[in-house]
């Protein structure tokens, strides 16, 4: 699930390793290791916490190289400790192997090599698939490269599970083995050095030039070449691609934080969203990668939309968004749930996931599981290179550039203006005059701006935040599609600030919720001018009435709230299909505000992965 770097060339393969360990660190990791071939054996470096403590243990105890695999854990079998932290290594303690993924059968398999006399250090699932890949090796007697890919071929057909690994072996000098089904794997080429990665994040600053190796593949590597083959022992059609973007994006540049850096990006991300896909002439947006005639589209009569985490948040309010727009039913399902309901749908339902990285596992399983049933199933994806943006019969990327802070922002917002896109294009074949397309268009044209006016309102969020840090509970409420920003506010403040924290419809404040409101809990309400104003107003009269504290987020120009509110925040007037937008920034800000006044570690909260790659 967490981060693999290894190298293989002519430099000292040390720093290129913590370097992209380093660079990996946002995704969340509890402890770290190293392997580095050296004439005649290998040598393992491993600690519990950050990298700063592997790279004190290097230190301490110096190792150098120029063939190395390197690791950071995020558990899944076994406690936080060094010695199930990876690399792990076989019998002969001569191959080490770092892993992520879960080795579901790794019971079976472990009892097994117990019994033909294997002893295991660890409590990991991963330990198996080095004592399996050994075994092979030894059996095989050859001591050459296509032993080594042999062996690991070997072993991995009798796994069950999920894995990226990269394995080294002292008798097989110069070169290392990569695999991987379900969690992904880069092969980075430079001028005689190659490189594996889990996220070309960590090897960007080295090369742009990579293949994205598919489910079921081996790679065997070496300073000067590399050789892709399948499981079954097949050679395998490779394509080098050029990564698009470049180190620079992937750094935090003037912002003490890579979630406020995002933050600030979203004037552009959402313009990068709608790049070239607004056509005035036909009064519509242009989604090529849909692959789908308009006839197609015109025939879709449901749609369902899935993801997890904030990117269901987005499903929700793209929810409100399509129907208001293309008048076309649409139902969100959490992408854990989708696969083990059995969802009645129509002929012409049409499914789209929804996902940042486009390797969330319970979003990668509901694309298999809804194409499986024959659903044209579509992506929304970040991560052009992604496995959900490559198994999707098509779809709309974002293009919002790396996101690594481990809190969602800036994807969020571009999620939420492709829905306006989808719906402009569902609206326009359907109901949608030109001129209501024109209209559309020319305000998603003035969105970019809006969204930097609604960012200059930091000051004022960051001294609310200040006034609201100690609070233990937190509440936030919308109605309509503000309800899912109430639910993605209430999401960052938790995940960051450790703030008990929730989401609601304004109006079931009543039907329970009240009974938490107390001069110590703060609600926030997302109350601009719109059809439910006045409804929110009561909603907010019910708070006050119990001395609760209350935030309101309204419109510029409004002043009823402040009679009411302890403090408001007025963001730029937009039509109700942008509000949303503009909405989640000061909810952004407040919490990146509060984690920070909190001392907290805002872009690596604790127990978060930034890319979910188990079910
Ligand atoms: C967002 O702040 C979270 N870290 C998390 O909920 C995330 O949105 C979720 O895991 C889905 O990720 P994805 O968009 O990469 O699929
Ligand atoms: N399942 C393995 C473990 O718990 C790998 C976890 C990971 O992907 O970091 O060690």
């Amino acid at each position: 699930m967490c981060g693999i770097v290894a190298y293989v060339g002519s430099s000292n393969a040390i720093p290129i390793l913590l370097d992209g360990l380093n660079r990996l660190e946002y995704r969340g990791y509890d402890s770290a290791g190293i392997a580095v071939a050296r004439a005649g054996g290998i040598d393992v470096r491993k600690a519990v916490g950050r990298i700063a403590n592997l790279a004190a243990e290097i230190q301490k105890s110096p190792v150098s190289g120029t063939v190395g695999i390197s690791h950071t854990r995020w558990a899944t079998h076994g406690a936080v400790t060094r010695e199930n932290a990876h690399p792990h290594t076989d019998k002969s303690g001569r191959l080490h192997l770092v892993h992520n993924g879960v080795i579901e059968n790794y019971q079976t398999l472990r009892e097994q090599l117990q019994e033909r006399g294997h002893e295991f250090h660890s409590q990991t699932d991963t330990e198996v698939l080095a004592h399996l890949v050994g075994e092979a090796f030894d059996k095989g007697g050859a001591r050459d490269s296509a032993a080594l890919v042999e062996a690991v071929r070997a072993a991995l057909r009798q796994v069950i599970g999920t894995y990226g690994i990269s394995v080294v072996h002292a008798d097989v000098p110069g070169m290392l083995v990569g695999a991987r089904r379900g969690s992904p794997l880069v092969l980075g080429i430079g001028k005689h050095e190659h490189f594996l990665a889990s996220d070309v994040s960590a090897i960007v600053s080295h090369t742009r030039e990579v293949v994205y190796l598919n489910d079921y593949e081996i790679v065997a590597l070496q300073a000067d070449g590399f050789e892709i083959s399948t499981l079954s022992g097949s050679g395998a059609d490779f394509h080098v691609s050029t990564v698009e973007f470049d180190a620079g994006s992937v750094e935090k540049g003037k912002y003490p934080h890579y979630m406020l850096k995002e933050i600030h990006e979203q004037p552009n991300t959402v313009r990068d969203a709608m790049r070239g896909r607004l056509s005035a002439e036909e009064a519509t947006a242009i989604l090529g990668g849909l692959n789908m005639t308009n006839a197609d589209l015109r025939a879709v009569d449901r749609i369902v939309l899935a993801g997890c985490g904030t990117a269901f948040h987005a499903a929700l309010a793209g929810e409100y968004i399509l129907e208001s727009l293309a008048h076309i039913p649409v139902e969100c399902e959490f992408a854990s749930e989708f696969r083990y309901r059995n969802i009645p749908f129509q002929r012409d339902t049409l499914v789209f996931v929804i996902s940042q990285s486009g390797e969330t596992a319970d979003t990668l399983a509901a694309l298999r599981e809804s194409r499986r049933k024959g659903h044209r199933t579509l992506g929304i994806c970040n991560n052009v290179a992604s496995t959900i943006a490559r198994e999707s019969d098509g779809g709309v990327y974002m293009h919002a550039g790396p996101e690594i802070g481990v809190a969602a922002t800036k994807s969020f917002t571009s999620q939420l203006t492709i829905f306006v896109l989808l719906g402009l294009l569902l609206g326009r074949i359907r109901h949608l005059s030109h001129s209501d397309g024109l209209n559309i268009i020319s305000e998603l044209e003035k969105l970019p701006d809006l969204v930097a006016r609604t960012i200059e309102l930091e000051t004022q969020v960051a001294a609310i935040a200040k006034k609201y840090a100690k609070a233990n509970n937190f509440l936030f409420m919308g109605r309509q599609a503000h309800y899912p920003i109430a639910l993605e506010g209430a999401l960052k403040l938790k995940e960051i600030s450790y703030i008990s924290s929730s989401g609601y419809p304004s109006a079931e404040l009543k039907h329970g919720v009240i009974a938490l409101i107390t001069e110590d809990t703060p609600s926030l309400f997302i109350a601009p001018q719109d059809a439910v104003f006045e409804k929110n107003i009561s909603n907010i009269e019910e708070v006050k009435a119990r001395r609760g504290p209350v935030i309101a987020i309204g419109t510029e120009g409004d002043t009823a709230l402040a009679k009411i509110c302890d403090d408001v925040i007025l963001i730029p007037e937009a039509p109700h299909y942008l509000t949303p937008i503009l909405a989640t920034i000061p909810l952004q800000l407040l919490a990146y505000h509060i984690a920070n006044e909190l001392g907290c570690d805002v872009d690596k909260p604790r127990n978060l992965a930034k890319s979910v790659t188990v079910e």
